[in-house]
This record gives C-alpha cells, sequence and structure tokens, in this order.
C-alpha cells in the first residue's frame, strides 16, 4: 500500500521521468507552480479534449463550439464582476511575509487536528513560520486574482487589460453573434476549451492549482425559468459525472458537493462541485452553476446592446438563464493520472515495484507498441511495416528494438500503452505476430492483416 503523499511524489517522478510533464523553466532552476506538458503529457491532454468536444460538441445537435479571446476589451471583466469580485481572501504572516489563502490555512489547521502526517509540504508551511513557532497573521485583505497587462506600447491605467481568469465570458460576450450567425434555438449551448489564468495565491499540489490552466466549459442557454434551471443543472451534473465515468476516473473516487450559500460565487444561485480523492485530499475536480441571467444583463447594460433571445415561435423576448458545466482539463489529467497509478507488489507476475498505468486506451498516449524480436534478417523491417500502417490509420504506434523484450513491456506498461506487437522469426513466414495486452498480459497470435482492424476495434 503507497502512503498518499508518497503517490503524488512517485507520480511527479515518474511524469518527468517519462515525459509527462515537466517542471516549468526547469534549464534556469524552474519557476514556481508552473508546468510545461511533454510529448507525452500533450498527447493525454489532447486525448481528453478530443473525447469532450466529440460527446459535447460534435455528437450533439445543442451545442456548437467557439474560441475566444484570452485578453478581451477590459469592459468584459467590468461587467462580469472580475474587477470587484473574483478575489480571494489572502492573509501575510508579520513575521516571515509569506501570504497564503486564508481558507487554505484554516483547512491546513483542520486536517493538523486530524492528523499531521497527512500534512502536504504546501500545508505544512502554511502552519509553520520559518522565523519559529506559527506565523502571525495581521487580518485578511482581498485580492483580485486576476493578471494584469497592457495592450500597445505604453505601460499606463489606461492600456490596462486583463488575462481571462474563465474561458466563460468568451462565450457570454458573443451570445448575439453565434444566435444570429447560426440557427440554434433555446435550450442551446457554446462549448470552449481553452486557457485562463488565475494569480492564485496559494497554487500547489503538481497540476491541481496553477496560475495557468485549461478548463472545458459550456454555458447552456435556457429559457428564464428557475424551474429549467433546476432542471437543466441536474441534467448537466449527470452528465459531467458520467463524462469522468467514461474517461475511466474511478466511481468510489468521486463525490458530488453543493456549495453552501456563503461559497456561492457572486454570480451562482446555485453550485454543486464534482470532487476527486486525490491523494492530498478530496478537492473539486468539476463543478455546476445556475447562472440564471447574471452575465447576459449585465454584459447588456454595460454594452448598451441588446441580448434578448427571440423566441419566434412563442413571440417573446427575454434574456435567457444559463446553466453552467465547468472542467479543469489539468485536474482532470491528475485524476486519471492518479486513479491509472498502479505499482506491482509482485504477486500478479511483475516484479515488486513496477509500475503500470492502467490509463483507458482511449487516453492513453501510445496505444500500440511495436518490437522486432531482434534487430536482425527481416524482423525490424516488418515490424516498421506494422507501425507504418497503425500511423496510417490513426493509431499512435510506437517502435522499440532496444533492449530484451520483458524490458520493453515495462517501459510500455509505464506509460501505459495498452498493446504491444512482437514480430518474431515465424513472423517471417506464417505473418502471425504476438499481440500481448497490458493489463491481462495474455498473448495471442493475430495476423499481420488483421492487426490494425484489431486495434481500431478495441478503440472503439
Ligand atoms: N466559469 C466558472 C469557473 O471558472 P471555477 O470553479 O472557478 O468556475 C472551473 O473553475 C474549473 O477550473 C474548476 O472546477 C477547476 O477544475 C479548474 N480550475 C480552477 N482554478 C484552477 C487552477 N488554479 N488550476 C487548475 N485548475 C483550475
Amino acid at each position: 500500500m503507497i502512503e498518499k503523499n508518497d503517490l503524488m511524489e512517485k507520480i511527479i517522478s515518474l511524469c518527468k521521468r517519462r515525459g509527462f510533464v515537466y517542471p516549468a523553466s526547469d534549464i534556469y532552476g524552474g519557476f514556481a507552480n508552473a508546468y510545461e506538458y511533454g510529448p507525452l503529457g500533450v498527447q493525454v491532454k489532447k486525448n481528453i479534449s478530443d473525447f469532450w468536444w466529440k460527446r459535447f460538441v460534435t455528437e450533439r445537435d445543442d451545442i456548437v463550439g467557439m474560441d475566444s479571446s484570452i485578453i478581451e476589451n477590459p469592459k468584459v471583466w467590468q461587467a462580469s464582476g472580475h474587477l470587484n469580485s473574483f478575489s480571494d481572501p489572502l492573509v501575510e504572516c508579520k513575521k516571515c511575509h509569506k501570504r497564503f489563502r486564508e481558507d487554505h490555512v484554516a483547512e491546513a489547521e483542520n486536517r493538523k487536528q486530524q492528523s499531521e502526517n497527512s500534512l502536504t509540504g504546501e500545508q505544512k508551511a502554511m502552519i509553520k513560520c520559518e522565523k519559529g513557532g506559527e506565523h502571525e497573521f495581521a487580518d485578511a485583505k482581498d485580492f483580485n486574482l486576476m493578471f494584469k497587462t497592457f495592450v500597445g506600447v505604453t505601460e499606463d491605467s489606461v492600456d490596462t487589460a486583463y488575462m481571462r481568469p474563465e474561458t466563460a465570458q468568451g462565450m457570454f460576450i458573443n451570445f448575439k453573434n453565434v444566435t444570429q450567425s447560426t440557427r440554434v434555438k433555446i435550450p442551446f449551448g457554446i462549448a470552449q476549451v481553452g486557457k485562463a489564468f488565475r494569480n492564485e495565491i496559494t497554487p500547489g499540489n503538481f497540476i491541481f492549482r496553477t496560475r495557468e490552466f485549461e478548463q472545458m466549459e459550456i454555458e447552456y442557454f435556457i429559457k428564464d425559468d428557475i424551474e429549467q434551471s433546476a432542471k437543466w443543472f441536474e441534467y448537466w451534473l449527470i452528465e459531467w459525472k458520467n463524462f469522468f465515468l467514461d474517461l475511466g476516473v474511478k466511481e468510489e473516487n468521486l463525490t458530488i458537493r453543493a456549495h453552501d450559500k456563503d461559497e456561492l460565487s457572486h454570480y451562482s444561485a446555485g453550485t454543486s462541485d464534482i470532487e476527486y480523492r486525490f491523494p492530498f485530499g478530496v478537492s473539486e475536480l468539476a463543478g455546476v452553476a445556475q447562472r440564471t441571467n447574471f452575465d447576459l444583463t449585465e454584459h447588456a447594460k454595460l454594452s448598451g446592446q441588446d441580448l434578448q433571445y427571440i423566441d419566434e415561435i412563442n413571440n417573446e423576448k427575454f434574456i435567457p438563464y444559463v446553466v453552467e458545466p465547468t472542467m479543469g482539463l489539468n485536474r482532470a489529467m491528475l485524476a486519471l493520472l492518479c486513479d491509472a497509478y498502479d505499482e506491482s507488489d509482485g504477486s500478479d507476475g511483475r516484479g515488486a515495484g513496477e509500475v503500470t498505468m492502467r490509463f483507458d486506451p482511449k487516453i492513453a498516449p501510445v496505444k500500440v507498441a511495436v518490437f522486432p524480436l531482434v534487430k536482425k534478417e527481416n524482423l525490424p523491417e516488418m515490424a516498421g511495416e506494422i507501425v507504418k500502417k497503425m500511423k496510417k490509420a490513426g493509431i499512435s504506434a510506437f517502435y522499440d528494438e532496444s533492449g530484451s523484450v520483458g524490458r520493453r513491456y515495462r517501459r510500455q506498461d509505464e506509460i501505459g500503452t495498452p498493446w504491444c506487437v512482437t514480430v518474431d522469426f515465424d513472423s517471417l513466414t506464417d505473418k502471425m505476430v504476438t499481440l500481448r495486452d497490458r493489463d491481462s498480459m495474455k498473448q495471442e497470435r493475430v495476423s499481420t492483416d488483421d492487426i490494425v482492424g484489431l486495434i481500431q476495434s478495441k478503440l472503439i
């Protein structure tokens, strides 16, 4: 049984070693709480967002996609309330001048009461002052989380702009464009995947809370009616949870938690989080909020534009209510990394300590690895041909000829490759290869004519 804090350390180390996630600006000694996604990590992230897009945009008739700007007119953030209200309570220690989020300090203290050993490194720093003893915090101040930047060639307040802290507003401010340029009819949604930026006071826990991250959000526009809002809210909670289950997240690690009134965002009439049992504690993975007509009403007021929806059938005009399902792409990836990590105790035919990443095949960055048994005769050429055929069929395949086949299997298990294909001397004459399954470790002989189709059928 791996200790929970050890599990995070092991995942972080595997991510760097195998090219999933690197610390940012590594050659310059790093840049705190920022990360870069390596060749395997970017593929996992893309597999998640492609699955999301296919499910919520391509396969549905009621949702259209868009891609809005990261830097918008600053009035967007004035109308949305982010300029005034998008802040967290910040406390600063009078001795060491370290700054933390007040609610995160409270959470760490709570956890300490239960078990000091379960504190993460970040939580320990929130409790113990490096100048000795406990921190001496001054009263909390509101700290706005939006990153400021300057647009144009001067750096003064006239040119101040903000990096979007959520993708949502890009969809609200394009409501009129979308309704006028498409034939969408209520109820309908606009979906977007993209970067968001928040100057988090206490980022941490690897890719869980960073200052730059990606969101996958839908703004679902409905009739201006609180009962409709409650109905669609329930609908989206189920859809959202099912998405994670189909992605391969274990059900026992997911819970739904309704927000108390005092934690609701400034725009929300009701929010529930989908939480995941991360090794550092149960925390938010995704959420569904009832945003009512708050955002469209405020944008209509400040822009002076009519943002009503025209219902031609019932001959009425109204500002729609909105239900917003949202999730963090990086957090979804972290949940998958945690669920997939499986270290053998040596009783399952693998060596003790060997790691298998049990990704669902649709998430695995490499689907098939192809090996020639040895680097002789025509085995490398035949294996190379299979790789070519796989790639042509859109299957991510990897050729490996170095080391024993056992070692090659282990290298692929560690990155979660679901299938390995070995070409041996018999293959040259009988045109059959050995297909090995990552999870069952079973091996079967398959004709080279069928191998691509077989993998394709397993990936559906
Ligand atoms: N538009 C609504 C909205 O932005 P949110 O709960 O603040 O709601 C949505 O953010 C999702 O974005 C969260 O559920 C989480 O998965 C992700 N997220 C938020 N802040 C994050 C951060 N600093 N780092 C990584 N992911 C974050």
